[in-house]
């Protein structure tokens, strides 16, 4: 076994080019023509080959090195040569890199001198052909990187080719305006086939228009601004799922050249990013939905948890436990997941817990049913409870408020909207009820029993879900002992009631049997301090302790 030098290969004209992947490492096993690592010229992104089969015994550059043809990128231990002579090896190493010679960008010159198609007023329409691919033939095209009516610059990529070894950018070799393609995805190309149609401004000085298309386009080149390829961008990219792998070092990214320019110019990160063309390669449209979808995440709130640094939740392929089945989530259920998210990222929650003795409110309660029944309106616990809540918010004012921490203001409301939480089959819905300060018992019976019906039916109006100060969700009708609601932002504070139940209570002497409602206020500790939390608490269990009190 023999070791020789790995040099770089001829690079097809590019003088000096960036390493951005070293595909192996020290100790790996390759075959002859293996991949080694990816260098990158401002036009093409090219793998350098094994020159023979062996083992990987030393690699002595980096990723970010420059290198430049015949630079020695590492050491082989060729395989297969008993003989072992270092000429062998040298042979072998020559024959491997011609063989892999490698085109870094297809000549433009070349394209320049297609043959004019038709000429119009001050500009003329050219066809522009393939030029010349260092002897490649047959190429896919795997990415256009424009659309018709697209304005580009000279040398701009016009489409992407990739053949086993080399990704290459068909640079325009004019100025001009696109315009009818002639190519699609997959498309084989060689030299000289038609590409698409380009109308160039001409300069006014048509006299030469049998001569050399190339000077002037040069000259347009020259005269107009180039344009970056705009159609791309204003097609809708396809939507990626939000969530995306942390990148991992040594994660392979399959891009082009013009692919990684627009990720390092919007700031993506490739390896984040999942290629939707062939072998998983990332084309332009791929890293502007990434791009789009950040900025959505972002702007809906449930971009918090990326934007804050915190990793979404990474989804297993649950089908390999068992039989599952997708279901989109309904527009309700996407919105009240993002408030919920948003509040509990945002809000430093605290739960302040207490009892309230509503034995003589039952009593009083139950002793409504017959006039309730006249009146058409069930008189449940919620009234009292909005009843108490309204006083409670009058008396600490310092929970009727919204914090506008952009503008570092408090904004203190002057009127007492309530909202109820609505449990209904299609999801959680929150009506509010206005000025409940102003209204009696049956008014608020009535009221948070239509406007839960509403609810129920689907036929709250935006209005009617809107301007609450502060929110009650009651799960006493359910169960259970306690719970700590999520704050519903922008107010700053909600009450959760359980189910009431008859606890022994010592009343100095002895205990007795008493209805206790279980109420668990949480609130935003920015705005209310756990003092006032526990006065509300407080006063809440006076007033509803004894209703009378709520006249006062
Ligand atoms: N303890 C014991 N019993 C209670 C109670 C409590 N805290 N609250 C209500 N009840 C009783 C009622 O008195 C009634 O009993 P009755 O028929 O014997 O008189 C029964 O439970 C059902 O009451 P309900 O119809 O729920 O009326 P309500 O006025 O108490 O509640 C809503 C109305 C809209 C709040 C309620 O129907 C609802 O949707 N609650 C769920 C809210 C929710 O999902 N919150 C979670 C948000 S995360």
């Amino acid at each position: 076994m023999s070791e020789q030098e790995i040099k770089v290969p001829d690079l097809g004209g590019a003088d000096e080019v960036e390493i951005i992947e070293i595909i192996v490492s020290e100790g790996d096993s390759v075959e002859e023509e293996d991949p080694i690592l990816t260098v990158e010229s401002d036009k093409a992104s090219v793998e350098l080959p094994a020159p023979a089969a062996g083992k990987i015994t030393k690699i002595t550059v980096k990723v970010g090195d420059k290198v430049k043809e015949g630079d020695v990128i590492g050491m082989l231990a060729a395989s297969g040569d008993a003989g072992g002579s270092d000429d062998a090896g040298d042979d072998k190493s020559e024959q491997a890199e011609e063989k892999t010679e490698a085109p870094s960008e297809a000549k433009s010159e070349d394209t320049k001198s297609a043959p004019k198609k038709k000429k119009s007023g001050g500009s003329r329409t050219e066809v522009v052909k393939v030029p010349s691919l260092d002897g490649f033939e047959d190429v896919p095209v795997i990415e256009i990187n424009v659309a018709e009516g697209d304005t580009v610059g000279e040398e701009d990529p016009l489409v992407t080719v990739e053949s086993d070894k080399a990704t290459m950018e068909i640079p325009s070799p004019y100025a001009g305006k696109i315009g009818k393609i002639l190519v699609k995805e997959g498309d084989k190309l060689s030299e000289g086939s038609d590409l698409l149609e380009m109308t160039i401004e001409d300069d006014g000085d048509d006299e030469d228009e049998s001569a050399d298309s190339g000077d002037s386009a040069q000259a347009d080149s020259q005269e107009s601004k180039p344009e970056k390829p705009q159609g791309k961008q204003e097609s809708e990219p396809q939507p990626q799922g939000s969530t995306y792998e942390p990148p991992s070092p040594g994660t392979k990214v399959h891009a082009g050249p013009a692919v990684r320019k627009l990720a390092r110019e919007l700031g993506a990160d490739l390896t984040r990013v999942k290629g939707s063309g062939p072998k998983g390669r990332i084309v332009k449209d791929d890293v502007h939905a990434y791009v789009k979808s950040q900025l959505q995440q972002a702007q809906q709130g449930s971009g918090v948890a990326t934007g804050s640094g915190i990793p979404g939740v990474k989804l297993p392929d649950f089908s390999q436990f068992g039989e599952i089945e997708r279901e989109g989530m309904s527009r309700m259920m996407a919105a009240t997941a993002t408030n919920m998210q948003r509040s509990w990222l945002n809000v430093p929650h605290v739960t302040q817990f207490d009892d309230a003795d509503i034995t003589e409110m039952e009593d009083f309660r139950k002793a409504q049913k017959a006039a309730g029944e006249k009146r058409g309106v069930k008189m449940t616990p919620l009234p009292f409870l909005l009843k108490a809540c309204a006083a409670a918010l009058a008396e600490l004012p310092q929970f009727n408020v919204s914090l506008d921490m952009e503008r570092k203001e408090v904004v203190r409301k002057k009127y007492i909207h309530i909202g109820i939480a609505v449990d209904t089959p299609h999801g959680l819905m929150v009506p509010v009820i206005r000025d409940v300060d102003q209204k009696g018992l049956w008014e608020l019976a009535a009221e948070s029993a239509e406007l839960a019906q509403k609810a129920r039916d689907k036929q709250l109006k935006p209005a009617e879900m809107q301007g609450a100060c502060f929110t009650i969700t009651s799960l006493g009708g359910i169960g259970g002992t306690a719970f700590t609601p999520i704050v519903n932002t922008p107010e700053v504070a909600i009450l959760g009631v359980s189910k009431a139940s008859m606890k022994p209570v010592w009343d100095g002497k002895e205990f007795q049997p008493r209805l206790m409602l279980p109420l668990s206020l949480s609130y935003d500790h920015r705005a209310v301090n756990g003092a006032d939390a526990a006065r509300f608490t407080n006063l809440l269990t006076q007033l509803l302790g004894d209703i009378r009190t709520l006249l006062l």
